[in-house]
């Protein structure tokens, strides 16, 4: 039987994430994405969160996930990756959240190239913790779990 008390949450995430672990160590680290989604949903169980972890280099499919958590009244944590910088179909998404949405990066964009100093996806979040590796995942469901 599902305990109604358990709050849902999807943890998002754009393209290349799902090569975490091998993709440009140096910046990202050499945490797996495995190791990145046993790293939400144990955070998850601890603050009483069901967390549901995702990933797809598709905009389509991460755009009808911002609409399944908008009808689902499902509080999300969203690293956009490289949509964060210019996908406005990403942002009218996240704009019809229902439910409190939180941007991540695992870097800090606004001390990289000047192309990430954009994001598209800020405005329409409740906010954005950035530049502290998979932490910045677990202080942003630390932060829905107060919202
Ligand atoms: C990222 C930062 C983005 O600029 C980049 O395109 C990514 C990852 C991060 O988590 O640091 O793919 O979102």
């Amino acid at each position: 039987m599902t305990d109604v008390s358990v709050r849902r949450v999807l943890v998002l995430n754009g393209p290349n994430l799902g090569r975490l672990g091998s993709r440009e160590p140096e910046k990202y680290g050499t945490t797996t994405y495995a190791d990145l989604v046993a790293e939400c949903e144990k955070t998850g169980a601890e603050l009483g969160l069901e967390v549901e972890v995702r990933q797809t280099d598709d905009e389509a499919e991460l755009v009808g996930w911002l609409h399944e958590a908008a009808d689902g009244e499902l509080p999300v944590v969203l690293n956009p990756a490289a949509f964060t910088h210019y996908s406005y179909s990403l942002r009218d998404a996240c704009a019809q959240r229902t439910a409190p949405l939180i941007e991540v990066h695992l870097t800090n964009p606004a001390a990289r190239e000047e192309f990430r100093h954009i994001s598209v996806v800020s405005a329409v979040a409740n906010g954005t913790i950035a530049g502290f590796g998979v932490d910045s995942f677990r202080l942003a469901l630390r932060a829905i779990s107060t919202l």
